[in-house]
């Protein structure tokens, strides 16, 4: 990913440049000013230097995590400058702003991928080219349903193509703040003989309050500082990505990383937009392992997403002044720069003349000529040569999952997030839905046909992680469209005072969704089965889900089916609206629906079954194995008053592929059962009720994109009517 990026922004931006501007081979071509410029570009950096007498050393663990926090008057009054300055962004409208300092920016961008830029490095830098290296990472887990709402990162191309890396703990949520996902990664890790360096850049959407984004990340980075003093061995190396650093709590990690490292420099990348108040802490030779063991126990003790919110790590009393100035220094350092760099960006704003343009463009092609002394690497030496298809890039855009999509300025959706649902957001969802549905209630993708060697079902396996209590993100479904549907079910309910289940049900039908009759299915149907009339009677069984009252006035349109009427998987009880496809209890009627008719059709017959959505990995699996099991399967979106989502329209049954499922999903009906009855109550998982079966088919066969394609096509057409009634 890393090679990639670099490697457009070199000669893509070549290309297009205007024709005749010859570009400068090397920094030495350029004017000594703008050399000057971009070297400072490369070299913004603070160096802790370590007093000789031995000053700083851990404090007395029984001090910490007993005193409160105390702020410090001159990293205070930093702060408020600074957000002042950040202020005067607050009436710029978002997007407008990223342009124009993606345009000012003088390095461009490069993708965060720690491993895989880690991985680029050692692979071509004289020194490492030869190592071998293995890693190992977690976070918040993109396919537990439950993650999302601004915290969990979509782009999941890296995620996708190297799975077995990955830890997302026993609980599958993959939540670093957990002291019990702490224990079980140092397990995971426990086959490495050392680990010599932990890299981490947790954060979330602050967005809302951005004035106070340091401290509301401050625990997250505790975490992962206590998580890396326990996992590091003797010597390793611990990069912590950061932000302002004036709070109480980010000065007692600071000292306390100072203290447990051979050196400490904070580092703001010449990749990092310098507007913003993200910096790297670099701390290299951990040879305080010993000394904080005691200290480290008691973090460990504490650990999780209150850890030293509410006692300082350390009171200020036992911060030595030297620790203080050095750090006060490095504060001011970097807001200078920070607060430097808005004024002019704000400056550029107003306009740029041509003067100014010019010289913005050679320190950008000076910059540029920085990173052509990277080595480019070999596709066979990337970490991941994305077999598998991306499903970011399939939806809309690639911010947190779940999130709004972030438009207007900062002031206009601060007044759009008052009361009610009439915000400026929901320009975004109609937008997103393209305004009219597509006829007949079926999207593009809309057939799958079956493709049995493709799949390899020895490689299945259950699993158990922590209960949904509501899906908010799903790979098989735009976030921002699932978190306005959300949204809107939640406050529709509350609004009307009506049952929640309501909502789902009983809605009008949308007059803008054109949406298909029964009859229009079943004659569909009819045609796609290949049915030998005999004795007045079609040879071909249609097994369908649902009232016989919907269906059942047409059966002339069925001409040569027999119709067979099964009840359809019962609806979500109440309160458990925003669960979606989610609620165990749904999935537990869905899957016997399905072993029903896999066990009870013939050769060449047609199935018809709702579905509420398919949202969950579970609901996605289960259309997998429809898949895999009929010639071909379509969707539709039909109006009979109460079939919330969508028709599975399952032609062309292969009783053999069915075979080769069925152990599948008796194993997995087994597993639910489980659960639904409070057995499989080990240690190891959280308790009865609190978790469920999230997977039983790998996420690397979910996303293999003709499913992907076809369920995101189905969950916007589901979507779609719902969003309509609400905005219309
Ligand atoms: C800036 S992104 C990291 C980007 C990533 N390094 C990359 O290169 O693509 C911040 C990440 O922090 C993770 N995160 C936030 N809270 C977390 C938590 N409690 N546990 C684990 N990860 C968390 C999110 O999942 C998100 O992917």
């Amino acid at each position: 990913l890393f090679t990639y990026d670099l490697e457009r922004m070199s000669w893509g931006r070549g290309a297009r440049r205007k024709a005749g501007r010859q570009q400068p081979t090397d920094v030495e071509a350029f004017d000594p000013e703008v050399v000057a410029e971009v070297r400072e570009l490369f070299n913004k950096v603070w160096t802790y230097v370590k007093p000789a007498n031995g000053e700083w050393c851990i404090p007395d663990p029984s001090e910490a995590l007993r005193h409160p926090a105390q702020d410090h008057v001159l990293l205070q009054t930093l702060k408020t400058s600074l957000n002042e300055v950040k202020n005067r962004l607050s009436d710029k409208d978002l997007e407008v702003w990223h342009q124009h300092t993606n345009s000012i920016n003088r390095a461009g961008k490069a993708p965060g991928a720690f491993v895989a830029a880690l991985n680029h490095y050692l692979k071509t830098s004289q020194h490492t080219r030869y190592c071998d290296w293995s890693w190992a990472a977690n976070t918040l887990n993109p396919y537990h349903e439950a993650n999302g709402g601004g915290t969990t990162i979509t782009d999941n191309r890296l995620i996708a193509n190297t799975l077995p890396w990955w830890f997302f703990g026993l609980d599958n949520t993959g939540d670093i703040m957990s002291q019990r996902h702490l224990l079980d990664l140092k397990g995971f890790v426990g086959n490495m003989r050392s680990i010599d360096g932990v890299t981490a850049d947790g954060s979330f959407d602050c967005q809302g309050n951005p004035d106070e984004q340091e401290a509301l990340v401050s625990s997250l980075h505790y975490c992962e500082a206590a998580a890396a003093l326990f996992l590091l061995g003797p010597g390793g190396s611990f990069v912590l990505k950061m932000f302002t650093l004036y709070e109480h709590s980010s000065v007692c990690l600071l000292y306390l990383l100072n203290c447990c490292f051979r050196s400490v420099s904070v580092f703001k990348p010449a990749t990092s937009k310098a507007g913003n108040s993200e910096v790297y802490v670099v701390c290299l030779h951990y040879d305080g392992k010993k000394a904080v063991r005691s200290l480290l126990s008691k973090l460990i003790r504490h650990f999780g997403p209150d850890l030293a919110v509410w006692e300082a790590l350390f009171p200020s009393k036992l911060l030595p002044q030297s620790f203080m100035a050095q750090h006060e220094q490095a504060c001011s350092y970097f807001h200078a720069l920070q607060t430097g760099m808005i004024g002019e960006n704000l400056k550029l704003f107003e306009g740029l003349n041509e003067k100014r343009r010019q010289r913005l463009e050679n320190i950008r092609d000076c910059t540029a000529q920085e990173y052509l002394s990277v080595s480019s690497l070999p596709r066979a030496r990337w970490l991941s040569r994305s077999t598998v298809a991306p499903t970011c890039c399939s939806v809309t855009g690639r911010r947190p999952l779940g999130k709004k999509n972030q438009m207007g300025s900062f002031n206009q959706r601060r007044l759009a997030a008052g009361p009610g649902l009439e915000g400026a957001c929901w320009e975004g969802p109609l937008r997103c839905l393209g305004g009219r549905a597509r006829p007949e209630g079926m999207g593009a993708c809309s057939v799958l046909a079956g493709l049995l060697a493709e799949y390899h079902m020895d490689t299945w396996f259950v699993i158990v992680g922590a209960a949904l209590p509501v899906v908010r993100n799903s790979p098989f479904c735009d976030g921002g469209l699932l978190n306005h549907l959300n949204e809107a079910l939640e406050q529709a309910a509350l609004g009307s005072g009506m049952d929640r289940s309501a909502a789902w049900t009983l809605v009008p039908p949308c007059s803008s969704c054109p949406m298909v009759g029964t009859t229009s299915i079943l004659s569909e149907v009819a045609a796609l089965c290949d049915i030998t009339p005999c004795n007045g009677k079609g040879n071909r069984k249609c097994l369908v889900f649902g009232r016989a009252s919907w269906w059942g006035d047409c059966e002339e349109q069925a001409v040569g089916l027999t119709l067979e009427f099964r009840s359809e998987p019962s609806l979500p009880p109440t309160a458990h609206i925003t669960l979606h496809d989610g609620e165990p209890q749904y999935q537990r009627d869905l899957l016997a629906c399905v072993l029903l008719s896999l066990h009870h059709m013939g050769p060449g017959d047609a199935l018809l079954l709702p579905i509420l959505s398919a949202f969950t990995c579970i609901t996605a699996a289960t259309v997998l194995c429809l898949h895999l099991s009929f010639r071909s399967i379509t969707f539709r979106c039909p109006s009979p008053p109460g079939a919330a989502g969508a028709v599975l329209v399952c032609v062309g049954f292969w009783p053999e592929a069915a075979a080769r499922l069925l152990p599948h999903l008796g194993d997995l009906q087994e597993r639910i059962g489980c659960q639904a009855r409070g057995e499989e109550d080990t240690d190891s998982l959280p308790h009865v009720g609190q978790r469920q079966v999230l997977q039983f088919v790998p996420m690397e066969e979910l996303l293999k994109g003709e499913l992907t394609e076809f369920l995101l096509a189905s969950t916007a057409s589901i979507l779609r009517p719902h969003l309509h009634l609400v905005l219309n």
